[in-house]
Parts: structure tokens; C-alpha cells; sequence
């Protein structure tokens, strides 16, 4: 699916950022004791600001999103950085985008809402005892003219993820841009 907007949308939005990348968000930077040394496969990465802070954390980070423009942002700071980054363009709303994406340590979803059938294949992506960390905007968030019902992250988005997944921390937290949730999730040994 497409989050907030279409392809057209966020070029626009990232061509006319600042050339300097945002902060990592809260919820990671708190939460990066959970993760599981090695990679991480960041969904809908946009100009890469958690790509980045993993990077200097000492990951292998790979960064897919729709948007060239935000793609050429994050391999702009990585370099700057002296970062290796991998970076692919996929559409998520492709139904098997993420077929054949590999297998990650950790999977980060952080303000895209993946539909139940992406996460079949982000379950698939996850090595034993990896990390799925999804955070964003949650159902009690109050929709407006950028955010649609359709964005928001609901508790039933995960479950048909029981079988292969120990969720191990849910937060809330309420900030000046909203209501956002925290789900961590350890995939079980197969
Ligand atoms: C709110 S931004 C979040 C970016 C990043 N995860 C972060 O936390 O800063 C949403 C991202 O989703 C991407 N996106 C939206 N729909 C998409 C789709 N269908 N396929 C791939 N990426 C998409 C946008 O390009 C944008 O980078």
C-alpha cells in the first residue's frame, strides 16, 4: 500500500528537504538493546535517518522505499559518512515486492503501515531469533488531512503473526506529532 501518499508525493517531500537528515526516531534509539547484532532490513527507509543511526551502530543496513529521490538522499549522507549502505527502489504496493528480498537479523518498519500479506513475506525474511520492529502512528491517533485511517497502525495488523513471532515489548507514547506505538517482536526457532 501506499502510506500518506503516492510515489509522486514523497519525491516532492524529500526533493525539498533540508540536506541534512532528521533525527533517529525516539522509539529506536531507546529500544536499540532489542536488536540483534548484524543486519537490518529498513522498510520504507525514506531518506534513511534510522538507516544511518544503524550504520553508526555498527549494522549491515539495507533501505527500501518507492522513492528514488529519498534513496539518493540516504546514499548521499552514508557517503558523507564514510557508511556502506545497500539500497534497492521497491514499491511496496506490489503484491511480492518482497519476495527474494534475502534474509535479515532484524526487520524495521518505522511509519509505514505493511499490510497483512507484506508481513507473510517480511515473516519469511527474518532469520531465527531476528527482530521485527514496527513503529508509527497508532489507532488512537487522530486522522487529518495527512493521515488516513488507512495509515494508522491497528492491533489486529499482527495477528497471524502468533505462530512465528513472541511479541516482547508494546508501548505507547503520546508526542506533538501524535499517538505512536512500539511493537517488538522475536521471531521463534523454526
Ligand atoms: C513517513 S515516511 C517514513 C520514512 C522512514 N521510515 C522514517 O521513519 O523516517 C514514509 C515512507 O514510506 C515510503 N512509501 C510510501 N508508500 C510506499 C510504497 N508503496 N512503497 C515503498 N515505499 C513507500 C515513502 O516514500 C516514505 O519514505
Amino acid at each position: 500500500m501506499e502510506y500518506m501518499g503516492n510515489k509522486e508525493y514523497w519525491d516532492d517531500k524529500f526533493e525539498n528537504r533540508s540536506d541534512k537528515p532528521l533525527s533517529a526516531e525516539k522509539s529506536i534509539i531507546e529500544n536499540i538493546g532489542y536488536f540483534k547484532k548484524g543486519s537490518v532490513l529498513d522498510i520504507a527507509c525514506g531518506d534513511g535517518r534510522n538507516t544511518l543511526f544503524f550504520l553508526g551502530e555498527g549494522f549491515q543496513v539495507t533501505g527500501i522505499d518507492f522513492s528514488n529521490k529519498a534513496l539518493e538522499r540516504l546514499n548521499r549522507f552514508a557517503k558523507r559518512n564514510n557508511y556502506l549502505v545497500h539500497t534497492k527502489q521497491i514499491d511496496l504496493s506490489v503484491i511480492n515486492s518482497l519476495k527474494n528480498i534475502g534474509t535479515f537479523d532484524n526487520v524495521l518498519v518505522n511509519h509505514y503501515r505493511l499490510s497483512k500479506n507484506q508481513l507473510e513475506y517480511v515473516r519469511e525474511c527474518i532469520a531465527d531469533d531476528g527482530i521485527l520492529f514496527v513503529c508509527g502512528f497508532g489507532w488512537k491517533h487522530k486522522v487529518d488531512t495527512k493521515i488516513r485511517k488507512d495509515d494508522l497502525i491497528q492491533q489486529t495488523d499482527f495477528e497471524d503473526l502468533n505462530k512465528s513471532f513472541k511479541l516482547i515489548k508494546y508501548s505507547e507514547s503520546q508526542d506533538d506529532r501524535g499517538f505512536i506505538v512500539t511493537y517488538i517482536f522475536k521471531k521463534i526457532k523454526s
